[in-house]
């Protein structure tokens, strides 16, 4: 619901709060191009309807800039009709948590492994060479381990109250590094944190997580929250890996 970015999210989705000259969403589908998806699936809400609309062809506009010769606008918006990419969605009609709004998209992605991108989460730095770009390397150490993927970087001691944080095995984590993840635990207080390392918006799950998340009750805010399902997955020896950010 944005209540964090209030009032400019009162009738906008923050989704679409431009940064610079685009909605932060439209960074995130640059991203997940890069990293080789085709298939996006927003979860969303009856109040984010311009959302959706985003992604679609706004006939009127390119009529009214193709009659009065305006190409170059034209083509801005046509380059947003990217090939090869389908964008799909469904709604969450509840604010039951980010793990109960990724429990909506199961009946479209089924039994494939598929990365959930928080998209207030944006990341600089994103290239499009394979060693820098983050999902990318996730997917690739999903693909060779068959091991969930966490993407995490420090923050400060104080802030850990406002993040899902892990447990990594081993003393500490470079940029672009792997450890195995222990244990995780949401918006801990600063002495019960196991580390100052923040879940960072970016995930790698198999099917199994489906099993886990409609097993889940509500816990930190009152919410079905994704990093408890992660947790309870790690008690019953699934294997995920920490992966720290390159980038900011
Ligand atoms: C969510 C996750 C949290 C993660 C954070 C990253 O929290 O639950 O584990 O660290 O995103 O931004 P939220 O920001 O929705 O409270």
């Amino acid at each position: 619901m944005g209540t964090r970015l209030l009032p400019a999210t009162k009738s906008i989705p923050k989704e679409l709060l431009p940064i610079v000259d685009k909605p932060l969403i439209h960074y995130i589908v640059e991203e997940l191009i890069s990293a080789g998806v085709t298939e996006i699936v927003l979860v969303t809400h009856s109040s984010k309807q311009a959302l959706e609309n985003y992604f679609d062809l706004n006939f009127e506009i390119e009529q009214t800039l193709s009659s009065k010769s305006k190409y170059e606008d034209l083509e801005l918006l046509r380059s947003m009709q990217y090939d090869n990419l389908k964008v799909m969605s469904v709604r969450q009609a509840k604010p039951l948590g980010l793990g109960h709004a990724i429990l909506c998209a199961e009946p479209i992605i089924g039994k494939e492994s598929f990365a959930v991108i928080l998209p207030d989460v944006l990341i600089d730095d994103i290239s499009c060479q394979l060693d820098k770009d983050n999902l990318a390397k996730m997917i690739q150490n999903h693909e060779a381990t068959g091991n969930g993927q966490i993407m995490v970087h420090p923050v400060p001691e104080e802030l850990v109250d406002q993040f899902g944080i892990v447990d990594i095995e081993g003393a500490d984590l470079e940029e672009g590094e792997s450890a195995n993840l222990r244990f995780v635990v949401e918006k801990p207080a600063k002495n019960d944190a196991p580390s100052n390392f923040s879940i960072t918006g970016r995930y790698i799950f198999g099917p199994a997580l489906w099993v886990e998340l409609s097993k889940t009750k509500a816990g930190s805010g009152g919410e079905i929250q994704l990093t408890d399902a992660v947790q309870g997955m790690l008690k019953e020896s699934h294997t995920f890996d920490a992966y720290h950010l390159v980038g900011k």
